[in-house]
């Protein structure tokens, strides 16, 4: 099939790549005249695993191009899929502007029958929003559908996510939009749920916000466990086996961040609200992930006594790990609360270094976990990448000024590092003195 991808960020980047895959011939746009020249060079601004290379295959046959220009990609697809990026507004609400934008340009291009598939994250109705457009615009009266085929993908994770999905859910409202759609997803042989748009439209924000909801209620198990002495990874493992709460997303921690949880939890209370519904449950989620990073800068100073003046060595910047992406990652809001309090703050990431550099300010950006440690007060954990769970510990002694970690993200074994002589601090579990 022809397919155009109107938006060429993580999200679009992907899913044009993994449906050229499938053997479609895919027109990704954007309208960020750099980020297409880089692509077309084949430099792909942003880190994904595996992606560069499935873009230069896809490339290569011939089956993938990149465009600045909306017009001939509308013209040459039948689908059209909104990717671009649906950013949270001051009061949470969700903008929608690019999405409004798109759907104006393909009623103005189109040239025949086109299916327009919103795969942003959009609160739900804005498929109703997107149809009104569209008939506004569509002065030829060309036939469309719009239908709503919402993203699961996990950043660090997402080409496999695409490619072998838990499930798969397109929102339509006509038979042809849903043989469509179900002839394009038949080689990935996954579930199909089938359902109205408004119904595809909150499955997305209901799925993240009860992603979200778990690990935030974990976070305030946390909390309980380090006020009596027990072990949170230990109640969560015994939550987790039963078969029905089940132990994914039940890792305690400094709290969630990323592009998607936090602002698609702000979006769906926006909406709810607007529909008149106070959605309570969600703002003491919310509430939750903000008071686990205030109890961890409470840890850092409990431990450190005083933070004016001290070296403190930042391990992770990225909101997860296997990204490069910062967008609300804990890191930034404990980077800043830091230096506030007047700390010399020293940070090492193995992918996030570049995208962090243009938003902390101040700090000694490091080649290596080592030269962080190295003369500095404390060690803090803040993303769990593999490296810092495989760093020589007994050489991050030696360069620490005091043998004193705190782990935002329980990576270490605290028997391990009783042997060691740290004294470590991480969340939820007994200290190691
Ligand atoms: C999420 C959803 O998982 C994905 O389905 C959706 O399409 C987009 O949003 P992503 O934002 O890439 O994906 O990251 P995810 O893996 O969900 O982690 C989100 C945050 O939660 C990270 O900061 C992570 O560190 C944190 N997390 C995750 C925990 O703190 N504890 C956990 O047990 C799991």
């Amino acid at each position: 099939m022809n397919i155009s991808i109107i938006g060429s960020g993580y999200v679009g980047l992907v899913t044009g790549t993994c449906l050229a895959e499938l053997g479609n011939k895919v027109i990704c746009t954007d309208c960020n005249a750099e980020k297409i020249r880089h692509l077309k060079k084949g430099i792909v601004p942003i880190y994904e695993p595996g992606l560069e290379d499935l873009i230069k295959k896809n490339v290569d046959k011939k089956r993938l191009i990149f465009s600045q220009e909306i017009k001939p990609a509308i013209q040459k697809s039948e689908i059209i899929f909104i990717t671009v990026g649906t950013p949270s507004r001051e009061n949470g609400e969700a903008d929608l502007t690019g999405i409004e934008n798109v759907a104006r340009n393909i009623a103005h291009y189109m040239n025949g029958y086109k299916l327009v598939v919103e795969k942003s994250t959009v609160p739900v109705q804005t498929g109703e929003r997107v149809k009104q457009t569209i008939d506004i615009y569509n002065h030829k009266k060309h036939k469309f559908d719009v239908a709503s085929n919402p993203e699961f993908l996990r950043e660090g994770s997402a080409i496999n996510d695409f490619m072998h999905p838990d499930r798969i859910v397109i929102g339509i409202e006509s038979k042809k939009a849903r043989d469509i759609l179900l002839n394009l997803y038949k080689p990935l042989k996954a579930p199909i749920l089938v359902t109205d748009i408004k119904s595809a439209e909150l499955i997305k924000h209901a799925a993240n916000s009860f992603l979200a909801t778990k690990i935030s209620f974990i976070n305030a198990i946390s909390q309980i466990c380090e006020r009596v002495g027990a072990d949170v990874e230990k109640v969560a493992k015994g939550m987790g086996l039963d078969k029905r709460i089940g132990d994914f997303f039940l890792d305690a921690g400094i709290g969630y961040g990323g592009s998607c949880l936090p602002k698609d939890i702000d979006a769906f209370i926006n909406i709810s609200e607007e529909l008149g519904y106070d959605f309570v449950l969600l703002k003491a989620v919310r509430q939750v992930n903000e008071e686990q990073k205030e109890e961890f800068m409470r840890k850092i100073e409990d431990n450190l006594w005083i933070i004016q003046d001290k070296t403190i060595a930042i391990l992770g910047l990225a909101f997860k790990p296997n990204t490069d992406d910062i967008r609300s990652a804990p890191s930034i809001d404990i980077v800043k609360k830091l230096q506030e309090k007047g700390a010399r703050i020293k940070v090492y990431d193995p992918c996030a270094m570049e995208k962090a550099k243009a938003v902390l300010k101040g700090v000694k950006f490091c080649k290596d976990a080592y030269e962080a440690a190295r003369a500095s007060d404390c060690l803090v954990i803040i993303t769990d990448w593999n490296e810092f769970k495989e760093l020589d510990l007994k050489r991050i002694k030696k360069v620490l000024r005091h043998p004193l970690i705190i782990d935002g993200r329980n990576i270490y074994d605290r028997q391990q590092m009783k042997q060691l002589g740290f004294k470590y601090v991480s969340v939820g579990r007994p200290k190691v003195i």
